[in-house]
């Protein structure tokens, strides 16, 4: 929660709408961004391209559960473990999951990053998505006051907002099968450094997608095998 005195219509309304879901929202959680549904349907999009029976996804900092929820909306065969930091994060993901009879195609995890994952997971997931927080510290002290309402963990990352793209990139190869994938959002400034990061770990075919005012906002590697 923040000490921030503006209230975001949306926290005052309870909801927020997110690829056609009205999904619960409060101070908790991040407000979801129309931005964010990009992500969901590029992942989604390669996901039936490679014409797998199911597709096994680890979504990293799930907040209200919008990324989960998109994908099991897009794709018939999919199963999600969707993590976050925050236990009161998860408690609006459950809720949303309930709502729209999820609960079977995504389990929540408490999980720092990939904390939960260091056993037994080498070479399991499809692909690895995540919005995760990237703002940089010079641009979290301009945000306005209604975005600065949500939660700060939700948001900054560091002195240059990498501190958690950094942990995905290097550390999601390992969890993935050959061949698999790690789809990210990203700041408006940060495309170069993540395509840089996924090379310097050995990704390929790193590919960029803009947003509508032209930014590079999601980026994608595949483990090289
Ligand atoms: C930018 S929000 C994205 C929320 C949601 N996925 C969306 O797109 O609207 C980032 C999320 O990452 C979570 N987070 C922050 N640090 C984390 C960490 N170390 N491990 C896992 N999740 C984290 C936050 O609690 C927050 O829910």
């Amino acid at each position: 929660m923040s000490s921030s005195s503006a209230v975001p219509v949306q926290y005052e309304r309870g909801k927020e709408v997110f690829m056609g879901m009205q999904v619960k929202v409060d101070e908790r959680v991040l407000i979801p961004r129309p931005e964010t549904e990009q992500l969901v349907r590029i992942v989604a999009d390669i996901c039936k391209k490679k014409n797998k029976k199911y597709s096994k996804i680890l979504e990293l900092g799930t907040g209200s559960g919008v990324i989960a929820l998109g994908l099991t909306g897009l794709l018939d065969n999919c199963e999600i473990i969707a993590t976050d930091i925050s236990e009161s994060a998860l408690e609006v993901a459950r809720y949303n999951l309930k709502k729209f009879e999820r609960e079977d195609k995504i389990k929540l995890v408490l999980s720092d990053m990939f904390s939960s994952f260091s056993q037994g997971y080498d070479g399991f997931f499809d692909s690895i998505v995540s919005n995760p927080p990237y703002v940089s510290k010079k641009d979290y002290e301009k945000l306005d006051p209604w975005v600065k309402a949500e939660p700060r963990i939700a948001l900054f990352a560091g002195e240059e907002g990498m501190d958690y793209l950094n942990v995905i990139i290097s550390g999601g190869g390992k969890l993935l099968i050959p061949g698999g994938f790690i789809a990210v959002e990203v700041g408006y400034d940060q495309s170069e450094k993540v395509k840089n990061k996924f090379i310097i770990n050995d990704f390929i075919n790193i590919t960029s997608f803009k947003d509508s005012a032209g930014y590079e906002r999601v980026i994608v590697g595949y483990k090289n095998g």
